[in-house]
């Protein structure tokens, strides 16, 4: 047994369920001042509660968590690219495991890129951390396809991308939903979660997405836009809660929501695009 790698997993995944749900802060890394996500502070504070793990950056982190709070902290250490260029595969690891350490986190995280122009880059980074956790205790997410990567979003590019995320030493990885994501969650020896990408049409679609990825196997989701960009966050995050932990249906998950026309009053105007 490895009681510190352990204990961090339990952390983010509560034992009563041994799933969850973890909010995705962590986009400013390479797309800057994302809409809603302007003021990381004043978006995270009110979701905080009740989500088991926050995805953030150490920037983030440090400026905008408060250190009293309960919520495990899964920190992005990847970047180095953003959306003004082209390929977004160009990443490097930007923060060392002792600093991850110093920051009491429950997990690390990186993007891997395969099938892209730094595919076998994003892979040696992912071993290299992995060695780095290993070592430290600290379990290590693998994060498949972001950004034009996502493109790919189908079973067979991304049960390539888990598996081959998970063979290089990865104990979680985080995904994309797609049609036949079954075949994802077999072929991959370790938990998933799923991310919820752009903000979908609609809660329903964003609360249908997740019931499905749970439905066929996912360990919880790290969902962001479709949360902190919907006109009733706390109570979207609620109701994905009720899916993820109480195995609510999505109607009864749509129930949880108030009118929205209550809740966008309530909602600060946002000041970016
Ligand atoms: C950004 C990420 C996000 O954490 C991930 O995409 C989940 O957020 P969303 O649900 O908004 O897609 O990795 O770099």
């Amino acid at each position: 047994m490895d009681w510190g790698m352990d204990n961090r997993v339990a952390r983010m995944f509560p034992p009563a369920t041994g799933r969850s749900v973890m909010l995705a802060v962590d986009h400013g890394y390479f797309m800057g001042p994302t809409r809603h996500l302007e003021d990381p502070k004043a978006t995270i504070a009110p979701l905080l509660p009740y989500a088991d793990a926050v995805a953030v950056t150490r920037g983030v982190l440090r400026t905008s968590i408060d250190p009293a709070s309960r919520t495990a902290i899964l920190l992005r250490v990847s970047g180095g690219a953003t959306i003004l260029k082209e390929d977004l595969s160009d990443e490097a690891i930007t923060t060392s495991m002792r600093d991850a350490l110093r920051l009491n986190v429950s997990a690390v995280a990186l993007s891997v890129f395969v099938g892209s122009p730094h595919e076998h880059q994003s892979l040696t980074n992912l071993a290299t951390l992995v060695n780095a956790g290993e070592d430290a205790g600290m379990p290590v997410m693998a994060i498949t396809a972001v950004g034009k990567e996502l493109e790919k979003r189908d079973a067979r590019y991304l049960a390539l991308a888990c598996r081959v995320s998970a063979e290089i030493g990865a104990r979680l990885v985080k995904t994309y939903y797609c049609e036949g994501f079954s075949k994802v969650v077999e072929g991959c020896p370790v938990p998933i979660v799923v991310a919820g990408g752009p903000k979908l049409d609609s809660e329903e679609a964003a609360l249908e997405l997740a019931r499905n990825a749970i439905d066929e196997g996912a360990k919880g989701i790290d969902m962001g836009r479709n949360i902190w960009q919907s006109p009733r966050p706390v109570a979207m995050l609620k109701a994905l809660r009720a899916i993820v932990h109480d195995g609510a249906s999505v109607r009864d998950a749509l129930a949880l929501l108030p009118p929205e026309k209550a809740a966008s009053k309530a909602r600060a105007p946002s000041v970016a695009a």
